[in-house]
């Protein structure tokens, strides 16, 4: 018998707000999946058979996700990666905040790799900027649309589930209580260009080729990720450079909700002075930051060689 989505949230007592919350999450990554589906390749703004303009893959998604959060009536303010500034709803029922990334690597999208959507959950809408990013911070979510559906979600102190799309569009569990080992043999390096102003770096990479750790890297963060929850271990990292001194990833709709992700199974998440993720500041939603994160002992081990 197949543990449905609901079901699962119910049974292990999470509360009716985020329960809900979440729900209306899935059903947005169903339809984000449906409109991947129907063909559109999301890299030009095309004109369809009928002389019509068909909007981008990651504009829609993100206007199916914005739709969903403002009919959950829980959702009060929400920061998106597309949109220059938070929108605020009525919200009649709640006070959450949430940030996500609609469709991130969307440039892959003509590629036909694997893509995906990430979601971070706070409960309190006034009390992100000043804070730390874990503070009230109480779920995170991501989906993956490869040649499988999957969605994952944290809850903050009751760990990491994955469930799966079936074929009557019902997402049932399919791994609970992730866990991912301290050591890995894989390594997933991003921002590889500041092997030419950072030697550290460079010696940080020649480590893992010289110790015959494997590469897995696809350039799409969600999947990138998903690679080390799924196979239980593996580190990714992507620092700063001269241009972008603060890094390139978001601190809200992608560092963040992944951090907590990997905190719940027992991994570790920092930039690239060691200073955990969930304990940042955040001055504003567009923040961005360096991260490492994976395997807690191979992230330690990072940081040292690349702070040397
Ligand atoms: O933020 C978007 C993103 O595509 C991530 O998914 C990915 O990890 C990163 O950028 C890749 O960056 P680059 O294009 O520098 O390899």
């Amino acid at each position: 018998m197949h543990t449905s989505f609901n079901h699962f949230l119910r049974e292990n007592n999470i509360d009716n707000d985020t329960r809900s919350l979440l729900y209306h999450i899935a059903r947005a990554v169903k339809y984000i999946n449906f409109s991947i589906r129907a063909g559109n390749t999301g890299t030009l703004v095309n004109q369809n058979c009928y002389g019509e303009y068909q909007m981008e893959l990651d504009l829609i998604s993100d206007q199916i996700i914005s739709k969903e959060l403002e009919q959950s009536e829980l959702a009060k303010i929400i920061v998106s990666e597309e949109r220059d500034k938070e929108e605020e709803f009525p919200a009649p029922r709640g006070d959450f905040f949430v940030a996500y990334d609609p469709l991130d690597g969307s440039s892959l999208v003509d590629t036909n790799l694997a893509i995906g959507s990430i979601f971070g959950i706070w409960r309190k809408s006034n009390k992100i900027i000043g804070n730390k990013a874990g503070d009230d911070m109480v779920a995170a979510a991501y989906a993956v649309y490869g040649p499988r559906v999957t969605f994952v979600i944290a809850i903050k102190n009751k760990g990491v589930h994955e469930f799966e799309l079936n074929e009557v569009g019902e997402f049932v569990l399919v791994r609970t209580k992730i866990i991912i080992k301290p050591e890995t043999k894989y390594f997933a390096p991003g921002n590889l260009k500041v092997c030419i102003e950072n030697n550290h770096y460079k010696s940080l990479i020649n480590h893992w080729i010289n110790n015959g750790q494997k590469l897995r890297y696809s350039g799409g963060m969600v999947p990138d990720l998903n690679h080390i929850l799924s196979k239980k271990e593996g580190i990714f990292t992507y620092p700063s450079d001269k241009e972008h001194p603060f890094g390139k990833l978001r601190l809200l709709f992608e560092c963040a909700p992944f951090a907590l992700i990997f905190q719940e199974a027992d991994g570790l998440a920092t930039n690239e002075l060691g200073e955990e993720i969930l304990d940042l500041e955040v001055n504003n939603f567009q923040q961005k930051s360096s991260i490492f994160i994976g395997s807690k002992k191979e992230v330690m081990y990072a940081l040292e060689k690349y702070k040397l």
